[in-house]
């Protein structure tokens, strides 16, 4: 009996755990609109309409064809004339920004 309750209280504290990993997680697209109007909207422009040529235009979906933690890495390393993120944003950030461009098209 006792040993079952200890079971049961285990599977419990695993089950919180992975809830609260999975809201750590959660991207936040409004947090993600301040931070790309920071960071990025110089060049891939306010509203996602390009400021600058050779840079995808995001409120045509251009550059958002890659999965999440594609992109994630393109802008932590840099791509071509795009800065590296990595250390300027964390990787929370940028998935916060991911999930604001998504809303751009
Ligand atoms: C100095 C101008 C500049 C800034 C600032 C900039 N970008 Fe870019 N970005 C570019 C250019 C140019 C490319 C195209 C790179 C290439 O040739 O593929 C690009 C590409 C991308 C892509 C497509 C990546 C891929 O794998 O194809 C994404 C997504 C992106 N930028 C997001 C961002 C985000 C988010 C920020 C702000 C945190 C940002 N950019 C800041 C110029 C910029």
């Amino acid at each position: 009996m006792l040993i079952a309750r200890h079971y049961k209280l285990r599977f419990f504290a695993a089950f919180l755990s992975i809830s609260a990993e999975g809201l750590a997680y959660a991207a936040d697209p409004a947090k993600g609109s301040e931070l790309y109007a920071l960071h990025c909207a110089t060049c891939h422009g306010v509203s996602g309409v390009s400021m600058m040529p050779g840079a995808p235009n995001f409120s045509k979906n251009e550059g958002l064809m890659s999965p999440d933690g594609a992109l994630l890495i393109s802008i932590q390393s840099g791509k071509a004339a795009m800065p590296a993120y990595r250390g300027i944003l964390s990787p929370q950030d940028i998935l916060d920004v991911i999930s604001y461009l998504r809303t751009l098209n």
